[in-house]
Formats: C-alpha cells, sequence, structure tokens
C-alpha cells in the first residue's frame, strides 16, 4: 500500500488499519488527512483482499478532535460549502465501502472526528471515550454529515441536545445512547474490532455487501428501502455462494465463499 501524508496504514491478520497520525493537534482532520481518506477508500483499498477496516487515532488522546480548526480561517462561503461537501463525500465513501468498518474510538471523538465515527459502520470505544459535535462553540455547526447521523443513530430529541448544547458524553453514555456499539477496554479497543470483523468475515462476502448497502438505503431520500431489499435478494439467490451456502447447510459443512 502507498505511503500516506497524514495516516498509518498496517495490515493485521487481513484488516486494515488506517491511524490518523496527527497526535500533536488531537489528530484533527486537516486536508492531508481527508486526502488520504479519498485515496484509500476511493482508490487504494481493494475490498477484495480485507476482510475489513478498523479506522483508529495516534496516541492515547483523540481518535480525532475535530476538523482542523487553524484550517477555517480564511474560508468564504464557497470554500466552506466545498469543504462541507468535500467532507460529506469522504464520509459517505466509508459508510457505503463493501466491507466492514469499524471506528475504534480511542479518546476525543469530537465535530468531524465524531462525524467520521458516525460514518464507520460500527463503534468501539471504551469508557473515557469522549463524543460531542461541538460546533456551535465556533459558531458553525457540523459539516460532514453530522447533523444526519447523528439523529440516525440516536434519534432527533438526544442529536437536538448534543448539538445545540455542544456537550460532550463519555463512552458509557454514548453506549446508552446507541452511539457506540461496544465499550471496553482502552487496550482491547482493535482486539474487540478484530473479533467482530472476523466474525463477519465467515460470513457469504457477497450478502454482506448487499445487506451494508440495503441498510443504508434506508436513510437515502432518493431509495426505497424495501425494493433495494428486493432486488439485492433477487441479485444473491442467482450467486454461486448462495447455493454454496444452502447446501453447505444442508451437509452440515463450512461454506466455502467463491465471492461469485
Ligand atoms: N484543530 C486544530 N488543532 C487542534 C484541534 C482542532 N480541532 N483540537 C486540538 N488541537 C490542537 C490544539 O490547538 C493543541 O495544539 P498546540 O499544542 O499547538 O496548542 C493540541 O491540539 C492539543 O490540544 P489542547 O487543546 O491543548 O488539549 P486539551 O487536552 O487541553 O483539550 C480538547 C482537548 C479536545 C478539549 C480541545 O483541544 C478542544 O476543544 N479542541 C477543539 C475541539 C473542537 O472544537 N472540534 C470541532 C472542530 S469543528
Amino acid at each position: 500500500m502507498a505511503i500516506y501524508q497524514e495516516v498509518l496504514t498496517s495490515v493485521e491478520d487481513g484488516i486494515l488499519i488506517i491511524t490518523i497520525n496527527r497526535p500533536q493537534a488531537l489528530n484533527a482532520l486537516n486536508k492531508g488527512v481527508f486526502d488520504d481518506l479519498i485515496q484509500l477508500f476511493t482508490k487504494d483499498i481493494d475490498p477484495t483482499q480485507y476482510k475489513g477496516v478498523i479506522i483508529t487515532g495516534a496516541g492515547e488522546k483523540a481518535f480525532a478532535a475535530g476538523a482542523d480548526i487553524k484550517e477555517f480561517l480564511g474560508l468564504d462561503r464557497a470554500k466552506a460549502k466545498a469543504q462541507s461537501q468535500r467532507g460529506q463525500d469522504i464520509f459517505a465513501a466509508i459508510e457505503s465501502f463493501t466491507i466492514p468498518v469499524i471506528a475504534a474510538v480511542n479518546g476525543f471523538a469530537l465535530g468531524g472526528g465524531c462525524e467520521l465515527a458516525m460514518a464507520c459502520h460500527m463503534r468501539i470505544a471504551h469508557a473515557k471515550s469522549r463524543f460531542g459535535q461541538p460546533e456551535v462553540n465556533l459558531g458553525i455547526l457540523p459539516g460532514y454529515g453530522g447533523t444526519q447521523r447523528l439523529i440516525q443513530l440516536i434519534g432527533k430529541g438526544k442529536a437536538m441536545e448534543l448539538l445545540l448544547t455542544a456537550d460532550m458524553i463519555n463512552g458509557e453514555q454514548a453506549l446508552a445512547l446507541g452511539l457506540v456499539n461496544h465499550v471496553v477496554a482502552p487496550d482491547e479497543l482493535i482486539s474487540k474490532s478484530k473479533e467482530i470483523i472476523k466474525k463477519i468475515a465467515q460470513k457469504a462476502p457477497l450478502a454482506i455487501a448487499e445487506t451494508i448497502n440495503v441498510v443504508n438505503d434506508y436513510f437515502d431520500e432518493t431509495k426505497n428501502g424495501y425494493n433495494s431489499e428486493v432486488e439485492s435478494f433477487g441479485r444473491l439467490a442467482e450467486t454461486k455462494d448462495f447455493l454454496e451456502g444452502a447446501s453447505a447447510f444442508i451437509e452440515k459443512r463450512v461454506a466455502k465463499w467463491e465471492r461469485k
């Protein structure tokens, strides 16, 4: 895999780990991080080569403490809209990725960092991880899909409260709200993420990809999720893997997936 400007990549057990590597700025999402994420999720990562992807932050303090505030100065309306659109596009590419993407939230996930975590398919945190959308403190609002995904994950009332008060919540509170999937010890973030990805990797990969797609369609106004489900069900029924999965069940053996 290529060398990136602001993220580190490594492969463990067939899982790609992307580490945002700006600990001196609490892994704030600057242009370089966005460039790297675009390169990775739209070009470099071949989903057939990995079981899944884990995104985390370097150091012990932060997953990502938001958009890089230093890059905010000098934004005019056109530049701000372009930046917001770019962020939305990157995070949409992560959300629609066809293998599981898990955020291992190792500290602050604020602003764009919280938005990045929300764009992942699941979030694993520790008790002292901190989530929040503090943009109104700066006179702005979340621009990378956060106003929408927070509602999707925790409902309008609680989303409104977090967005308007800029309050931070810890991992346990995020778990209670449904913002994170699991809370584990800090040194278990990666192993828990890997455990989930490995479990998913035993399933039929085309069915996993179609399931991610159909779940996302629920939130896409241009789609009807029920229709998408019918279409996906039809497509999968014609795959070799479906025949293999059903046959393996009947023959009481482990299925061998061909991604066909
Ligand atoms: N953008 C750019 N730099 C950031 C940053 C951000 N979003 N968040 C933190 N940093 C930088 C700080 O400027 C500081 O750099 P410096 O050492 O050169 O001064 C460094 O990271 C450490 O942050 P610091 O504020 O000293 O750490 P702290 O433990 O006292 O506070 C936070 C941690 C997360 C509470 C605080 O950094 C913060 O509020 N950050 C901004 C969060 C935010 O508003 N995000 C949304 C942006 S839209």
